[in-house]
């Protein structure tokens, strides 16, 4: 299924993409970016689900950043919408299959550091993976990667470094934290919050680990950031809603374009 579905999208492209992009609730506005793309609906991709959840786009957009050949995911699919841990992670198998050794995964967080702001950029340092959920259960694939694959730098501090600097020549404040996935769909209770404080996670999502492990498993270098898009439950008086997560979306977009757009030819250029 991986091959039919890099087959079919090699067949389409000019050429091929060597890094690819993931874009998280209400973070879709990258994809626009692309010149000469090529746009097609995850339903057109064999084994690929069609993302369900409000505020994505569901489409897999490959076109030109300038010299460099990209692929974007605009939306992925969830662990709470019901999808298999294998569902989740086939796109990042198929870009695998497609060529691409480098991805860059975004995400919409709660804040838990009360550090963090709305609407701020946390790169993520590492995860603790509370899903009850690992895409690598079952029978190894051996031809895409080892049976236990070391997870001791899932985030390449390289990529880090350089999403540092570039953060800072563009004047965009950046930070770094652990992000905590979370199964959902519910938010997390301020006790879950306050649990996951004490255990070192500075953001929490619903998305992006299972992505992360997959990625790490065929060797791909891997950067993360996470759009902190609330405050999470208890850190403030205020309830949560996917409005103002979606909102904040709309907030961040212009730079978060601006920061993908300088950021990702200078980590194609890292060894
Ligand atoms: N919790 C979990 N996932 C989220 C949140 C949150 O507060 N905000 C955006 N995604």
């Amino acid at each position: 299924m991986i091959r039919t579905a890099s087959q079919y999208l090699e067949q389409r492209i000019k050429s091929k993409p060597a890094i690819a992009v993931v874009l998280g609730s209400g973070l879709g506005a990258f994809a626009e970016e692309l010149a000469d793309p090529l746009e097609v609906p995850y339903g057109q991709i064999a084994g690929w689900p069609p993302s369900l959840a409000v505020g994505h786009a569901g489409k897999l957009v490959i076109g030109k950043l300038g010299k460099l050949d990209v692929a974007v995911m605009a939306g992925r699919a969830h662990l709470y919408e019901g999808y298999t841990p294998a569902q989740v992670t086939h796109g990042i198998r198929v870009l695998a299959s497609l060529g691409v050794r480098s991805i860059v995964l975004t995400n919409a967080a709660g804040g838990i550091n009360p550090a963090l702001e709305r609407g701020g950029l946390v790169l993520i340092s590492d995860h603790i993976n509370l899903q009850g959920a690992n895409p690598l259960v079952g029978p190894n694939r051996d031809d895409l990667g080892p049976r236990f694959p070391d997870m001791s730098e899932a985030y390449s501090k390289p990529y880090r470094k350089i999403a540092k600097q570039v953060a800072e020549e563009l004047a965009i404040l950046v930070t770094e934290g652990v992000y905590a996935a979370m199964l959902g769909p519910s938010y997390e209770t301020p006790a879950e919050i306050r649990f996951l404080r004490t255990i070192g996670a500075d953001v929490v999502g619903m998305s992006t680990v299972p992505e992360v492990i997959v990625a790490n498993h065929i060797g791909m270098k891997v950067l993360g950031i996470s759009c902190v898009t609330n405050m999470a439950a208890g850190i403030t008086p205020q309830k949560i809603n996917h409005e103002e997560v979606l909102q904040t979306g709309g907030l961040v977009r212009n730079t978060l374009v601006r920061f993908l757009k300088a950021l990702l030819p200078r980590l194609e250029a890292c060894p």
